[in-house]
């Protein structure tokens, strides 16, 4: 397979997206060049590719944090604040992030802030991150009251993603991860999710062809975005359909429990059914995305308990949601959509009945 590139555009701050089978070390040495690199990784991505970096001469050091959620909080922010000053590293080293969203957010995050901002390089390994997490410079830890709470926009130099790395990917993350491709084609590209309509088999299969496609495309979806509103002024919301719903789902069902991707795939069908509820989208809109969801054994309806106040108080609760008033991402049928608007909650709450 070749190695594809994609650029996000954001003037000086542009940067390439290489995507090949196995990480490509000329990519990861041409962007880091003579500077030392500091990597931080966690207990299931070190055994198996952190090796893959510790041959190269300019490698600083790396810390490994225990995988999972609770990694992303301020106490492991500062415990490798510590690491990184005993290692003794400047203002010129690239912090490398390899790992998935979770590794890929706390090491964009230390790197936003140590010494007031090092460069640093994406290595996403799981599907989410490779398709969203690690592309747009969202960096953030969570607060005990609340999700990637304290964080900024904060773009890597570059990010390398290798397909082969999907392989030791649990099936049921790489399953999550579709989600996040799916939403691309249900927000603005029709086309797109017709192909993954034709392609699931060989999807959850890893053919390389296929995988390599679907990154290609995603992150050019994810690429355009960014490039038109790296901060969320505008359009980058359009990202977050089906997240309204899913950030609730998430909330009250435990975080860990119900995974990310999972949870928005039940929000995308219920923002899709609140669309067709609203006429701008058809019944048709609504089967398709239920039956692309399913094929990639996806949940298509939401756990909790809607018409439970707690489920509204996290909705209210999301970032997205501004002055208690809670904004949902609709779709204009699939291919397009719209800003995220104000919707009544009796409403939200007859539709959600409906899909049960
Ligand atoms: N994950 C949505 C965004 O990056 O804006």
């Amino acid at each position: 397979m070749n190695s594809k590139r994609v650029e996000v555009e954001l003037g000086a701050r542009s940067y390439p997206i290489f995507i090949s089978e196995d990480f490509q070390l000329e990519n990861f040495e041409q962007t880091i060049g003579q500077r030392r690199f500091y990597v931080i990784t966690d207990s299931h991505v070190a055994p198996l590719y952190g090796d893959q970096l510790s041959v190269l001469p300019n490698r600083l050091g790396q810390s490994i944090v225990p995988a999972g959620e609770s990694s992303k909080s301020l106490q492991q922010a500062e415990i490798i604040y510590g690491d990184l000053i005993r290692a003794k590293a400047d203002r010129k080293t690239v912090i490398v992030a390899l790992g998935g969203g979770v590794v890929g957010d706390l090491a964009g995050f230390i790197a936003s802030t140590y010494m007031r901002g090092v460069p640093f390089v994406q290595m996403p390994t799981s599907l989410l991150a490779m398709v969203d997490s690690s592309v747009g410079g969202k960096v953030a830890v969570n607060h005990p009251l609340g999700k990637n709470m304290i964080g900024h926009f904060y773009q890597p130099e570059s990010v390398l993603m290798a397909t082969s790395v999907l392989k030791t990917l649990p099936q049921r993350e790489l399953q999550a991860g579709m989600a996040e491709v799916i939403k691309y084609g249900i927000i603005m590209d029709a086309e797109f999710f017709a192909w993954l309509e034709q392609n699931v088999e060989k999807l959850l299969a890893l053919d390389p062809q296929a995988i390599a496609s679907t990154l290609e495309k995603s992150v050019c979806c994810k690429a355009q975005v960014v490039g038109e509103d790296e901060k969320e002024g505008g359009v980058r919301a359009t990202l977050n359909l089906g997240h309204t719903f899913g950030h609730a789902e998430e909330v009250l069902a435990g975080y860990g429990r119900v995974l990310h991707g999972e949870a928005v795939a039940a929000g995308m069908v219920a923002a899709m059914a609140t669309s067709v509820a609203l006429g701008q989208a058809s019944e048709d809109d609504l089967r398709r995305c239920r039956a692309l969801i399913l094929k990639f054994k996806l949940p298509i309806t939401l756990t909790q308990s809607h018409r439970q106040t707690e489920f509204w108080t996290a909705m209210e609760g999301d970032k997205k949601s501004l002055s208690g008033v809670v904004n949902f991402v609709l779709s204009r049928g699939i291919g397009g959509c719209d800003l995220p608007k104000a919707i009544q909650r009796t409403f939200i709450e007859n539709v959600l009945t409906s899909l049960r």
